[in-house]
């Protein structure tokens, strides 16, 4: 016997159980990023690898080890992106849509080579947003508050809003040379990953979870004391605003993110209830991105979310999200087999939004009303020889207990309709 193929590690089918749930999340934030405004861009799966590199950046977890980089039939090295906002903005660019502020979204399968856990997978799905060409504090609250409004939309509770800013590129320079020398004094003490990056990318020690080297980093010099002051009024403004309206935050002064293109403003939203992987959505502003893929200076900023740990999330809050189906129709003898799709058909045509299921296969009245019973439809829907002959159709109720019905067409219309004549 062959081996039998199974899907990739990391790499998970979605089943038709669950999708009802992704729907609803995908759903609710295309309605909520549509009402303010955002549009839905589309990008290829696979770019030339080198976008990544120079976005991301080359010290970076992604780009030194989680990439899916390959040599295509012309030795081209691609990669099966592990993010959406390099690609946005090399969309950006090559459309020249940079020619106004822009308000973008998109969701879709982003690739890194991570070691599978719960929340963390090879091939998982991000809704993110990119806005260019807006430069104050305010459309960063509008993400953080657009957000917020999400949770709520899908009934979410309990997540910290994190954030932090990174400065300018300045400030960052003059703060990564004390912090050099703050770690390079306990080289010693440092776990052997935030040793190698100590030079190449220190600000990413800050937020090692190795125990020794966090008791390092927290007495590590504050970027906050280095914010010059138009990027502490950036800051600033952000607080104020979340506080007039209502939404709870705490500025984490370690929170620096894991790729190259941030400054200024970074957030996350973080929750308890997943385990080690609780950041659930995750963003910030990169201003200096657009300019350094070739574009010509442009503002920008904006964020991800993670769907596989926001549909956990909903499901562990318990909700039904099977909008089942409404009537499954059955139909017996040569004459109602033939009638069945065309009275299917008239009623498609006269309630669009019916979920009609039309038995296939045929078999006996008994194992067709099984699967009738079995599909969780409302009712079921009968076609014999004689109601064909009458032109009736028998309805069932199989989730209350209502005696069997004969309607005529127009009745039986009225009633999947929820109106019952
Ligand atoms: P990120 O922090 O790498 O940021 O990812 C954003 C979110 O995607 C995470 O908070 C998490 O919910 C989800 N995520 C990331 N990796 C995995 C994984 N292996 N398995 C499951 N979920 C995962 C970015 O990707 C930036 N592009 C966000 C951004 C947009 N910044 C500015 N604009």
């Amino acid at each position: 016997m062959s081996k039998k193929i199974q899907a990739i590690r990391g790499m998970h089918d979605i089943l038709p159980d669950r999708i009802p749930t992704w729907h609803r999340l995908e759903d609710t934030a295309r309605r909520v990023l549509e009402g303010y405004g955002y549009s839905e861009i589309r990008t290829p799966v696979v770019e030339v690898t080198d976008l990544f590199k120079r976005s991301i950046g080359e010290v970076t977890d992604i780009v030194e080890k989680e990439m899916y980089t390959f040599p295509d039939r012309n030795d081209d090295s691609l990669s099966l992106r592990p993010e959406g906002t390099a690609s946005c903005v090399r969309a950006a660019i090559e459309h020249g849509l940079l020619m106004q502020p822009q308000r973008l979204w998109y969701r879709g399968p982003m690739f890194r080579y991570e070691r599978p856990q719960r929340g963390r997978y090879r091939q998982f799905h991000q809704i993110g947003v990119e806005v260019f060409g807006l430069e104050g504090p305010d459309i960063d609250l509008e993400l953080m508050l657009m957000t917020a409004r999400l949770w709520r939309e899908l009934g979410l509770e309990g997540f910290r809003l994190e954030i932090n800013s990174l400065g300018d590129a300045e400030e960052r320079a003059a703060y990564r040379a004390e912090l050099i020398a703050y770690l390079e004094a306990h080289v010693e003490q440092l776990d052997e990953d935030s040793c190698k990056r100590l030079h190449s990318n220190p600000l990413r020690v800050l937020d090692s979870k190795h125990p020794q080297t966090r008791e390092i980093v927290a007495g590590a010099p504050s970027l906050l004391d280095h914010l010059g002051a138009t990027s502490r009024a950036h800051l600033d403004h952000i607080r104020a605003g979340l506080e007039r309206a209502g939404v709870d935050y705490q500025v984490n002064p370690r929170l620096v993110r894991g790729l190259d293109y941030y400054n200024r403003t970074v957030f996350e939203w973080i929750t308890d209830e997943l385990g080690a992987q609780g950041t659930v959505c995750a963003g910030g502003r990169y201003d200096g991105l657009v300019a350094q893929l070739g574009g010509r200076p442009t503002t920008a900023v904006g964020f991800a979310m993670g769907i596989e740990r926001l549909v956990e999330l909903l499901e562990l809050s318990g909700a039904q999200d099977d909008p089942g189906i409404d009537a499954y129709l059955v139909a017996l003898g040569e004459r109602a087999q033939q009638e069945a799709p065309v009275l299917a058909e008239r009623l498609r045509d006269t309630l669009p939004e019916l979920r009609l299921v039309v038995h296939a296969g045929g078999g006996s009245f008994k194992s067709q009303f099984k699967r009738a019973d079995k599909s969780g439809a409302r009712y079921a829907l009968i076609l014999g020889e004689d109601e064909a002959e009458r032109g009736v159709v028998g309805v069932k109720a199989l989730r209350e207990q209502i005696e069997q019905r004969e309607l005529d067409f127009t009745a039986l219309a009225a009633l999947l309709a929820g109106t019952p004549a």
